[in-house]
C-alpha cells in the first residue's frame, strides 16, 4: 500500500521511459506523492511537460534553474523511496562510479532513502561484462534491483532487458518497502469481470462489468500479504502482478468449475465477478442465421457460485459476496447473506450516481453475519477494496 508514501521517481533516457507515465499515475492512484527528476537525454523519450502534468508536481531536470540551485540534498531526505525506472545502461554506469553530472546523479548520491532501480536495455547491452559489473556495485551499495523482462525489444530483438511493466515495479515496492502482511501465509480466491454466454461462433450474452471492482480487490488482498487466485471472466484488465495468479475463463460454467476447484484450499473467497444467471439452453455449432421474424431464445438457470461456495464453506472460510439493487436495497442485501451462506454482503446501490459498473468509484454499504451494517460515502473502487478488506481481517 504505498498510501501517502513519498516517492522520487528518476528516469533516465531510454525507450522504456514511456512506461513512466503509466508508473507515475499509478504510483499517484496507489496514494503516492511524487516527485520526478530526468536526466537530460530522458527529455528526449518523454516530456517533462506529460510527466508534470501527472505527477502534480513540478518535474526537475537542471542542478540550477535560473540562477537558483536545485537542493538534490532536500530532495533525496523527502523521498520515502528513490526510484530510477527505465535506468538507462548510461545512468547505470556513472551511478556505479559516483559520477555526478546532472540533477539526478546529485540526488541519488544524496539519498538516504532506499534506492530501487529498473534498468531498461537492449540484450547484448544487459549481458555485457560491464553492466553486470555494474549491476554488481549498486547491489553492493544496498540499492535494489528489479529483474529486467525478456520480451520484444527496441532494437527488434527478442530477449532480456525490458524494463519491468509499471504493475511490478509498484508491487516490488509494496513487497519490499510498504508491506502490511495481515494477510501473510493466507490464500483468497476471486472472481471479477462478466461472463459471457455463448450462443453460437460470434455472439454470446453478456454485461457490462470492467473487472475493475474484483482487480481492486485482488491487488488489496494481495498487498495485504495474501497469495491471490484471481477467477476473471472476459475482461481488457491485465494483471502483471506477480502475487496474484489468474485464471481467465469465459462462462459462468467455466467459473463455477475454476472457483469450486479453488475455493477448498482458500481462507479468504470475494465473489464480485457479475455473472450471468441464465445461459442458452443449446450453442449453435453454426452462426445463426436471421431466418424468421421473431427469435425466441431458450435459458437456463446457471449454477450459483457464491452459494455452492456457501454450502461448502468450512469453518474458519469467510465468504464475501456482492449485491447490486435498486429496490428495498436492505432487504435484499439481508437475504443474500441468509440464503447464501455468506459472512458478509457488499451493497452497491444502483441509486448512487457513481457506484457499479464502468465507474472508476464505487459506494457501497456492507453487511456481515453478525448483524453490522456499514455504510460508506463514495471512493474509488481501490479505497473501496481497502475498507472491505479491513472488514475481512476484523472477522478473521
Ligand atoms: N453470483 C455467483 N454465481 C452466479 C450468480 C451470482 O457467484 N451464478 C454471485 C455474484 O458474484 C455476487 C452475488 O452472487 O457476489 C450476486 O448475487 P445474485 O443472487 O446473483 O444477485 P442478483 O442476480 O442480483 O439476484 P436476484 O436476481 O436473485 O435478485
Amino acid at each position: 500500500m504505498a498510501e501517502g508514501k513519498k516517492i522520487l521517481l528518476g528516469i533516465c533516457g531510454s525507450i522504456a521511459a514511456y512506461k513512466s507515465i503509466l508508473l507515475t499515475r499509478l504510483l499517484l492512484k496507489a496514494g503516492a506523492e511524487v516527485k520526478v527528476v530526468m536526466t537530460p537525454s530522458a527529455k528526449d523519450f518523454v516530456t517533462p511537460l506529460s510527466i508534470s502534468t501527472i505527477s502534480k508536481n513540478e518535474v526537475l531536470s537542471d542542478l540550477s534553474r535560473n540562477d537558483v540551485w536545485n537542493n538534490h540534498v532536500q530532495l533525496g531526505r523527502w523521498a520515502d523511496v528513490m526510484l530510477i525506472a527505465p535506468l538507462s545502461c548510461n545512468t547505470l554506469a556513472k551511478m556505479a562510479n559516483g559520477i555526478c553530472d546532472n540533477l539526478l546523479l546529485a540526488t541519488y548520491l544524496s539519498a538516504v532513502c532506499p534506492v530501487v532501480v529498473a534498468p531498461a536495455m537492449d540484450e547484448d547491452m544487459w549481458l555485457h561484462p560491464s553492466t553486470k559489473a555494474n549491476i554488481g556495485k549498486l547491489q553492493a551499495f544496498g540499492n535494489r534491483v528489479i529483474p529486467v523482462e525478456k520480451g520484444e525489444l527496441a532494437s527488434g530483438l527478442y530477449g532480456d532487458g525490458r524494463m519491468a511493466e509499471p504493475e511490478q515495479i509498484i508491487s516490488f515496492l509494496e513487497m519490499n518497502f510498504f508491506f502490511n502482511g495481515e494477510l501473510k501465509g493466507q490464500k483468497a480466491l476471486v472472481t471479477a469481470g462478466p461472463t459471457h454466454e455463448p450462443l453460437d461462433p460470434v455472439r454470446y450474452i453478456g454485461n457490462h462489468s470492467t473487472g475493475k471492482m474484483g482487480v481492486a480487490l485482488a491487488r488489496e488482498l494481495a498487498q495485504r500479504g495474501a497469495e491471490v487466485e484471481l477467477v476473471m471472466g472476459p475482461s481488457q484488465i491485465e494483471i502483471h502482478d506477480p502475487r496474484i495468479r489468474v485464471t481467465r475463463v469465459h462462462s459462468a460454467g467455466e467459473m463455477y468449475n475454476a472457483c469450486l476447484e479453488i475455493f477448498p484450499s482458500t481462507r479468504i473467497a470475494v465473489m464480485s465477478a457479475a455473472v450471468a444467471d441464465y445461459t442458452p439452453v443449446s450453442f449453435s455449432p453454426e452462426k445463426i442465421k436471421k431466418n424468421s421474424e421473431t427469435f425466441t431464445l431458450e435459458l437456463s438457470r446457471t449454477k450459483d457460485i457464491l452459494r455452492a461456495l456457501g454450502e461448502k464453506k468450512k469453518a474458519g472460510q469467510i465468504l464475501v459476496g456482492f449485491a447490486l439493487e435498486n429496490t428495498d436495497e436492505t432487504s435484499y442485501a439481508r437475504q443474500k447473506l441468509e440464503s447464501k451462506n455468506a459472512d458478509m454482503i457488499v451493497l452497491n446501490s444502483l441509486k448512487d450516481a457513481g457506484a457499479g459498473f464502468g465507474f472508476d468509484t464505487n459506494q457501497v454499504t456492507i453487511f456481515e453475519k453478525n448483524g453490522a451494517e456499514v455504510p460508506y460515502p463514495k471512493k474509488t473502487k481501490q479505497q473501496v477494496a481497502r475498507d472491505i478488506v479491513d472488514r475481512i481481517i476484523k472477522l478473521l
